[in-house]
């Protein structure tokens, strides 16, 4: 098969851990005998250096000709980089807001997994952990305060911001059909967040799930209101398979789900339109810090392409051989700083990438 994958280094350790994952890729095609071809496009800050501009139309129009779009990570440090001083339509985030918008990728997926190999660094107590937990957060991308209308006017020598938070429910349907088709591959069970006690769009939101869900009598839903739902994932985050919420809900709870597991470093995710098309990127941020320096853990990027695999092209054992090289390289006690536990080897970046491209 052939794959046309449009990559986006990015910024800080973007790069590094886009080449681990093509790395592994590579190895994919080699032995899997597909052709991998891989075309680079700027965004956000890398972009702005060059274009002025987070994401230009043809980076975009290079990436609308993919079949899927592979990320590393976007962005600097907020209180030094140049890129902040900028207007906020210009800065490395809008780069990825646009790419979403443009690319129409409503479907965001965001596993939070508690690796069994990894659970010391899980920060619950061990009662609670002992379950292990296994949670795919589906956030709406496309939607909500992120893309209504914003503006910053002054009344009467008063300053004042407004953000709008609209939803319709062919937003709402898309979103909760796809949540619904993924549950009944898993554990068949819905959570749908929202704050349905205090504002509109959510109690909408609610109307459409239930609509949505009399399709998928399988299928066991709930509702919880996200500030519960906030709370129950560090009190009993077990009781969870798919979460299914809006926008800004979803960026929370996405970072909460992934701070539970202890491994941030080790979390994909994918962003996905109605097509088999899709963008796929580790759940953590560019981390400027230690950028350049081969410290970063490529794991995240790596099972990204995974996803990849699995999602855009249906190829569901090359997906499984690559998560099954990461569990062994777990197993054989390799460790980025961000993992890292007494008894295991430290390795950097491109090992890491290496020993998982080697177990493949
Ligand atoms: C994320 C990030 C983005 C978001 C930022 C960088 C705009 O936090 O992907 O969760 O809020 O969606
Ligand atoms: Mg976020």
């Amino acid at each position: 098969m052939r794959l046309n994958i449009v990559c986006i280094p990015g910024d800080g350790i973007g790069p590094e851990i886009v080449s681990e994952a093509k790395k592994v890729l590579n190895k994919i095609a080699e032995k899997y005998g597909h052709e991998m071809v891989f075309t680079d496009i700027l965004m956000g800050g890398a972009s702005i250096d060059v274009h002025g501009i987070p994401l230009t139309d043809e980076a975009i129009a290079t990436a609308k000709a993919a079949d899927a779009v592979l990320m590393g990570s976007i962005g600097g440090d907020t209180n030094t980089s140049p890129w902040y001083q900028l207007p906020p339509e210009k800065r490395p985030e809008a780069g990825l807001l646009k790419i979403r918008k443009a690319l129409n990728l409503f479907a965001n997926l965001r596993p939070a997994v508690l690796y069994e190999e990894l659970a010391a660094a899980c920060p619950l107590k061990e009662e609670i952990s002992a379950a292990g937990f296994d949670i795919l957060i589906m956030r709406e991308l496309t939607g909500g305060l992120y893309f209504g209308e914003r503006k910053t006017v002054e009344e009467n020598g008063v300053r004042k911001a407004i953000d709008t938070l609209t939803y319709d429910e062919n937003e709402i349907r898309r979103i909760a059909i796809k949540g619904f088709d993924i549950a009944r591959k898993r554990k068949k069970k819905l959570t749908s967040v929202d704050k349905a006690n205090v504002l509109d769009s959510s109690r909408l939101w609610r109307a459409v799930v239930n609509e949505v869900a009399k399709e998928y009598p399988d299928v066991k839903v709930e509702h919880m209101l996200v500030d519960n739902c906030a709370m129950q994932l560090v009190k009993d985050p077990a009781q969870f398979d798919v979460v299914l919420t809006e926008n800004m809900f979803g960026d929370i709870l996405s970072d909460e789900a992934s701070m539970v597991t202890g491994s941030i470093g080790m979390l994909a995710s994918a962003s996905l339109n109605d097509t088999k098309f899709g963008l796929y990127e580790p759940s953590h941020g560019s981390a400027p810090d230690i950028a350049g320096k081969d410290l970063a853990n490529p794991i995240a990027t790596i099972l990204s392409a995974s996803m990849m695999l699995r999602y855009s092209f249906d190829l569901d054992q090359e997906a499984d051989a690559i998560d099954a090289a990461v569990k062994k390289v777990l197993q054989d006690g390799y460790r980025t700083g961000d993992i890292m536990s007494e008894g295991c080897k430290k390795v950097g970046c491109k090992e890491m990438g290496s020993l998982i491209t080697e177990r493949i």
